[in-house]
């Protein structure tokens, strides 16, 4: 379990705070969003998880352990990070190397470094570009590189700031299918992101920032329920839930798929 206790955060002592006294915990296996207003701090979020930032009060939990005070690369035993720019993750001349290079810092040589490249190439469908230089690859691709660097380090959890953006919609798939597998696995997703659709149909939790604190955590449907007012939040509700309400009837609809059903169901009913 991953833990951010009571935490606060500002750039600088001459900048206002960005987060005031938060809490959140991320458990084993969950396929988490974090959501948010642009400028609400989903990435001072990310950053902090990943020790790229610390924190000016509160602190970071790692299966009970303080860690608040570890760096990134000391926190790279168990969480990875895939950028907004994956591209600037790169330095190594081929995918290859650029997997193997955590790992080997970690201390693994020859055969057995070979076996986790291998695995996390495999795992993230690159097998094919391994020889490819990681900087010509497209954003897509290298997001998997990314994940597959995280992956060879034998990751417990992921962090993904705004993955999707800018994507067509077969590689958001292939995205969000590959995150499923990494969750079923075992492995915490936490995935910054504006999608709502995404958020509906695919996360099991949901965490929005706004206005320095936590504003929303919990499932989907419930802040989609309409208990809650996301649009306060900055979010937008998915297609499928307004045409779901639209339907007198119908349960709560996460995905087109679902609605689809839905709708196909009651008009069967209604015509008999
Ligand atoms: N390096 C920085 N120095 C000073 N302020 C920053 C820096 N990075 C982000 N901020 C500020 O912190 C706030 C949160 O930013 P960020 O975490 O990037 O938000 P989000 O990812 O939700 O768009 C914003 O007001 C932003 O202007
Ligand atoms: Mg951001």
């Amino acid at each position: 379990m991953l833990e951010l206790k009571d935490v606060s955060f500002r750039y600088t002592k001459k900048d206002p705070y960005v987060l005031d006294g938060i809490s959140l915990s991320f458990g084993r296996g969950e396929f988490v969003a974090v959501s948010g207003r642009n400028g609400s701090g989903k990435t001072t979020v990310t950053r902090l998880l990943t020790g790229l930032e610390y924190p000016a009060s509160g602190n970071i939990f790692f299966d009970g352990m303080d860690i608040t005070s570890e760096d990134a690369t000391m926190r790279s035993r168990f969480i990875g990070y895939v950028f907004q720019q994956p591209d600037r993750q790169m330095f190594m001349p081929t995918v290859y190397e650029e997997v193997a290079f955590g790992p080997y810092q970690q201390g693994k040589r020859g055969a057995d470094l070979d076996v986790v490249v291998k695995e996390a190439l495999h795992d993230t469908d690159l097998t094919d570009l391994a020889k490819e230089y990681p900087r010509m690859l497209s954003r897509g691709d290298q997001q998997r590189v990314a994940i597959a660097s995280a992956l060879a380090m034998h990751t417990k959890f992921l962090v993904l700031d705004e993955p999707t953006s800018g994507q067509d919609g077969r590689e958001r798939s292939k995205l969000v299918s590959l995150m499923h597998r990494l969750c079923d696995k075992g492995i915490t997703v936490i995935f910054v992101t504006h999608d709502m659709d995404i958020v509906a149909r695919d996360c099991s939790r949901v965490v929005v920032i706004a206005e320095k604190k936590v504003a929303f955590d919990g499932a989907p449907e419930k802040l989609f329920s309409g208990a809650y007012n996301p649009e306060s939040l900055g979010l937008s509700y998915p297609p499928s839930v307004i045409l779901g309400r639209s339907l007198p009837g119908a349960p709560y609809c996460k995905d087109m798929d679902v609605f689809c059903r839905t709708f196909l169901a009651l008009k069967g009913a209604s015509v008999r």
